[in-house]
């Protein structure tokens, strides 16, 4: 089975990317065949200064292998290293509808707020299918708002092989990630980029604290009893905490006497012990960018040779020369 999943480099990971997605792929390396890739193509609909998105590029990679991506488990590239996926775009677009891309919702909320949408935002949905498509992916996890793109895949999947009379695509299915659905932010509210209410992955130990310790609270006053299941201090700390530290922290907050500090304080050691490892990693890969570039492109070879055989598949099928 090949698992295959992409993420965009559109500024530095959080703790909602990684317990909400980043994690699971990790997981996934050990027993499927992965496919991962940094999604820099679809970013440029959002990030418009080059800088700004090389060194996101970067980072990313650097945090996907701290975090443990194994490049000897999975194959990890960079989107834009394989050209054929391209390609492959427009081989779909032609078969594309309009209506079905009117109804995708990262071009109709744009329009919803008033603001101008470019063909590369409209036509995203179309470039996504063609990653999934492009290396005979059968198994994608995501988070739940992408499980639409993933409809319009198996329909441009489905259509195209109508059309053309053969079995050139195979479809793939959706891996909903559904646990840590929503790790909340600072404020409360889920953690995301365009809420401000991020906590970094790989921020500075003072950031990180100094951010945990920011989290919105309730003003219940220290001597009463809290609920944790309605504090994100404690939602957080589940998240890094054995399920004997957690009871033993829930029965503090029932018991009273305790302050919000104090838990926000107790976050913190778990988030730096979680991450120690990976911070080491990082420290060490960051001192060593030709090994990490080199990952990338041996990466960006292994996929490419996925992709040319599949990409020949589709163009025999509708009329085209095959290349080699
Ligand atoms: P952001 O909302 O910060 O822009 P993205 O949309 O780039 O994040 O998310 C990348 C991945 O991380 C997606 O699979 C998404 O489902 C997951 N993710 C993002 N934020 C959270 C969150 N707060 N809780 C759980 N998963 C999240
Ligand atoms: N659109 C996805 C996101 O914003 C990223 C992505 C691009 C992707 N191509 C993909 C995810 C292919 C899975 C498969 O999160």
């Amino acid at each position: 089975m090949r698992v295959l999943s992409g993420i965009q480099p559109t500024g530095r990971f959080h703790l909602g990317n990684y317990f909400g997605a980043i994690r699971q792929y990790i997981a996934l390396q050990d027993n499927e065949q992965a496919f991962y890739f940094i999604a820099d193509l679809h970013a440029l609909t959002t990030v418009r200064h080059a800088e700004e998105l090389k060194d996101n590029v970067q980072n990313a990679a650097l945090d996907l292998l701290a975090l443990g991506l194994n490049p000897e488990q999975a194959t990890l590239f960079r989107q834009s290293d394989v050209p054929e996926v391209t390609e492959l775009t427009w081989l779909l677009m032609t078969v594309t509808q309009m209506s079905l891309l009117e109804k995708c919702h990262a071009y109709k909320d744009k329009i919803a707020k008033g603001l101008a949408a470019d063909a590369g935002l409209f036509t995203y949905p179309v470039l996504m299918a063609a990653d999934i498509l492009a290396y005979d992916s059968n198994i994608v996890p995501v988070g739940l708002d992408q499980v639409q793109h993933l409809e319009v895949t198996r329909d441009l999947a489905i259509r195209f092989n109508h059309i053309y009379g053969q079995d050139v695509f195979t479809l793939p299915e959706a891996h909903v990630i559904e646990a840590a659905a929503k790790v909340p932010g600072t404020d409360g509210e889920k953690m995301s980029k365009s809420y401000g209410n991020t906590i970094g992955i790989f921020e500075t130990p003072k950031q990180m604290r100094k951010k945990f310790m920011a989290i919105k609270t309730d003003s219940t006053p220290v001597e009463e009893p809290k609920n944790p299941e309605q504090d994100s201090i404690f939602l957080l700390y589940q998240l890094f905490a054995s399920e004997s530290e957690q009871a033993a922290l829930a029965a503090r907050y029932r018991a009273g006497g305790m302050g919000y500090g104090e838990a926000k304080q107790a976050l913190y050691e778990k988030a730096m012990d979680y991450f120690q490892a990976a911070r080491e990693r990082r420290a060490d890969l960051e001192s060593r960018p030709k090994d990490v570039e080199d990952v990338l492109q041996a990466g960006a070879a292994r996929a490419r040779a996925k992709a040319r055989e599949v990409l020949n598949r589709a163009r025999i099928a509708c009329g085209l020369s095959s290349v080699s």
